[in-house]
């Protein structure tokens, strides 16, 4: 797809290069047009590097390829993002003095504008009527989210941030965050349910045994496979990120009240994908009160010790209740660092035959490799067949992609 990105005169530029990558690395072409004065915030080299792709801003560079009037007509989308109160009322009074405002007089594609200024200006009666007018002519205009401003003062004004951007133009595009025009929307009509997170033991009011599990690898499969047209329900464990709408979320906390959680959704679900740390052992007993030091001088060292019981295995449970039926496709992931026993891949086999799902993603993991981190690589083993398919380095949201390609490939054949 064809993606005009126009980056306004405003300190949240910086964010608009977040949601660059977010374009690109779904494989959309995005030309980025900033204004005179964007490029004062975040200069050319930075969206040149990141789009791949020259940048201009007047209409008098490049002439014979006419850009004020072709980057508009041949997008099939244009984000504006930061949006401020100047290019708010430019668009809505058709003004057309540098590249960008051309290019959104000009584009017949859906039109998304993300604006941020400060709470007055947002506020300023012009910039009511001129959002007013906007939105009747069919442009997005994305509601500017609350808290801290440029300086010490807060409240409405601020750009939302790059993922809620991101669920705006795919929504502005199909009505609903369902077609990703880059890959086709492959999973329309198909649910998905999605565990991730790491789960949380509680041992007393205060304390708990965790993991370090993020959930982005996760967040991603639920992203990508939402972009792909899949209605997605995302049991979260402990997530700390933000959700994009569209994507229905059941918190969770501890791993029985993961497994309740999936045990009940999967089988009314085409695709189950467990990527949540679940903790295998639970503290045997919960302390109702703070577990408190002993002050014995006679024992100034005295610890308590943590007795630990075997929680379920959820996924194996999955594949017991599935029992001979063909749906859901249940897709397993493991984190394995190689041991004495076996190389990666090998302990990836086992698993995947202990386990009986349907594919096994499985990731190297090193010191910090993986838990966090933005750019991961894994294998994916499928049931069926011995082949291996190799996904990345690449983000964990192309990653996702790749690991649906193949639950595309391996659905049809069954
Ligand atoms: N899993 C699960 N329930 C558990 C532990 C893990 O459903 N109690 C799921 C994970 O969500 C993942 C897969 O099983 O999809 C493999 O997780 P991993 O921790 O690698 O597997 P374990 O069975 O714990 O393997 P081991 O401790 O032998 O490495």
């Amino acid at each position: 797809m064809r993606i005009v990105l126009g980056v306004g005169g405003g300190i949240a530029a910086y964010k608009a290069a977040l949601l660059l990558r977010l374009f690109t690395e779904e494989g959309h072409e995005v030309t980025v047009v900033p204004t005179d004065a964007a490029l004062r915030f975040v200069g050319a080299p930075t969206w040149e590097a990141l789009s791949g792709r020259p940048v201009q801003t007047d209409v008098w560079s490049n002439i014979t390829d006419v850009p004020h009037v072709r980057l508009g007509q041949e997008a099939d989308l244009v984000v504006v993002a930061p949006t401020t109160a100047d290019l708010l009322a430019k668009a809505a009074h058709g003004l057309a003095g540098d590249l960008l405002t051309n290019v959104l007089l000009t584009a017949r594609c859906p039109v998304v504008l993300a604006p941020a200024m400060h709470t007055e200006m947002w506020e300023h009666a012009a910039t009511r009527a001129n959002v007013a007018t906007l939105r009747e002519r069919g442009v997005t205009v994305v509601e500017p989210a609350s808290g801290r401003l440029t300086g010490a003062d807060t409240g409405p004004g601020r750009l939302p941030e790059p993922e809620a951007i991101h669920a705006a133009a795919l929504e502005a595009l199909g009505g609903s965050p369902s077609a990703d025009p880059a890959r086709g929307p492959d999973l329309a009509g198909r649910t998905v349910l999605i565990s991730t997170g790491g789960t949380r033991e509680p041992l007393d009011p205060v304390r708990y045994l965790g993991n370090r599990s993020s959930g982005k690898q996760g967040l991603a499969l639920a992203e990508a496979a939402a972009a792909r047209g899949a209605r997605v329900t995302l049991v979260a464990a402990n997530l700390a990120l933000p959700v994009p709408d569209g994507i229905t979320v059941v918190p969770v906390q501890t791993a029985l009240d993961l497994q309740a959680e999936m045990t009940a959704r999967a089988a009314s679900h085409d695709v189950v994908v467990m990527v949540a740390a679940v903790a295998d052992f639970r503290p045997a007993d919960y302390a109702e009160s703070k577990i408190k030091k002993t002050h014995d001088p006679a024992d100034p060292d005295a610890a308590p010790t943590i007795r630990l019981v075997r929680n379920p295995d959820v996924l194996a449970g999955l594949v017991a209740a599935r029992g001979s039926s063909a749906a859901p496709l249940l897709v397993g992931f493991a984190a394995e660092t190689g041991d004495a026993t076996g190389s990666v891949l090998e302990l990836g086999r086992q698993k995947l035959a202990r386990k009986g799902c349907d594919l096994l993603v499985v990731n190297e993991v090193g010191t910090d490799k993986t838990f966090g981190a933005d750019d991961t690589s894994v294998h994916v083993l499928t049931r069926d067949s011995e082949a291996v398919v190799e996904i990345g380095p690449a983000s964990k949201l192309e990653v996702s992609h790749g690991i649906w390609d193949v639950v595309v490939g391996v659905s049809a054949a069954r």
